[in-house]
């Protein structure tokens, strides 16, 4: 099975779950030349299908899709009693505001990666890439047998030797400087410190087949430095957020064109997570539960974004977060193209 996309410039649209990727940026950074992933977390299969089916409307080139691996909860009572209790804060802390808290049992996680494939088998993507661990061995029977190149988003050296352990060749290589959640396999582990470039070295002197690195591109000299360490290609985020195309609000692409510190946090989702620091990041200590504290806190998010309340909204982005333009996706992609040239 080959690993590689049919693109023909080495950028990839980094998946961005929670609304900065849309049909939109996918197909301009694959018109451009690169490739486009889907985001499709923990969504139904017939929800990523019809983003698919958008996105291949509006372009041919590579398109993929993103799904995260679930994790069981072992204590499952103490879960309950931990949600409940952030649940409580919550509702006290934010009771001016006219929300309705998802209860537990409706923050659970939905979907397997086998529905989630299955459900994309008449009209299947260019390749699947996981993350939050590996694809169980259903998941891989599915992608298998539809032919798809499987990709898995390693964060630290441990799980770049489990994914080659496990014959798994297709590395998206993702250091401590990129924007979102770290891939790291279990809600209670926290990312390690290794750089994107340190860990690129450390796939391809592994023996990776096919390395992209992520996080902390911000120019083709960062481009060319990653190629420079063995990586085939790049998947670029941080860069792609206040794009005509991103999904993400009006005053998150302000925020993220002014740049500045960025921080880890567990606030919004439970899992740690590289972004902009707000009041809910700076005053709330939540459980180590995923995906059940990021579905509680949506639709505080979601107010957030419908009155424009940049506070309460989770605003990610990778450090540094600098370089950040308005402008289309084609024009990003293309002036990093044009400064790869440069570099090389
Ligand atoms: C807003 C945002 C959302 C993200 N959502 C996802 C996601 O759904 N799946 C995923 O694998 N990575 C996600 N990431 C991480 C990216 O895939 C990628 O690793 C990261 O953006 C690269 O670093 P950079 O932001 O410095 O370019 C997200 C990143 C951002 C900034």
């Amino acid at each position: 099975m080959t690993h590689h996309s049919s693109a023909k410039v080495p950028i990839v649209a980094a998946p961005m779950a929670g609304g900065p990727t849309t049909p939109e940026l996918c197909a301009a950074v694959a018109d451009a030349g690169g490739a486009g992933v889907i985001a499709g977390a923990d969504r139904s299969g017939e929800e990523i299908a019809k983003d698919l089916a958008e996105t291949r409307n509006l372009t041919r080139g590579p398109i993929g899709v993103n799904l995260f691996v679930s994790e069981q909860i072992t204590d499952l009572s103490r879960a309950h009693r931990e949600f409940s209790q952030y649940r409580t804060y919550l509702m006290k802390r934010y009771s001016e505001l006219p929300i309705r808290w998802p209860t537990f049992e409706e923050c659970s996680h939905s979907w397997s990666n086998r529905d989630q494939l299955e459900a994309l088998v008449a009209a299947p993507p260019d390749f699947v890439s996981f993350t939050f661990g590996y694809p169980d061995e259903e998941a891989q029977k599915v992608a298998e047998s539809m032919g798809l190149p499987v990709w898995v988003t390693c964060a630290s050296r441990e799980m770049i030797d489990e994914a080659l352990r496990r014959g798994l060749g297709a590395l998206i290589v993702q250091g401590a400087e990129a924007g979102g959640h770290r891939s790291v396999t279990s809600m209670t582990d926290d990312p390690g410190p290794e750089t994107t470039a340190e860990l690129v070295e450390y796939a391809a002197l592994g023996g990776a087949e096919h390395v992209i690195a992520a996080g902390g591109i911000r120019s083709g000299r960062d481009i060319a430095t990653m190629l420079g360490h063995g990586a085939e290609q790049v998947q670029v985020g941080t860069m792609f957020l206040a794009t005509d195309e991103s999904g993400l609000s009006d005053e998150g692409k302000d925020l993220v064109t002014k740049g500045g510190g960025v921080a880890l946090t567990r606030s919004f989702s439970g899992r740690p997570a590289l972004g902009f620091t707000s009041l809910v990041s700076d005053e709330a200590v939540p459980p180590k539960l995923y995906p059940h504290i990021n579905k509680l806190t949506a639709p505080l998010r979601a107010w957030a974004s419908a009155n424009r309340e940049v506070e309460y909204q989770s605003i990610w982005a990778g450090d540094p977060c600098r370089n950040v333009a308005r402008g289309s996706a084609a024009e990003i992609a293309q002036r990093l193209m044009r400064e790869l040239e440069e570099a090389e």
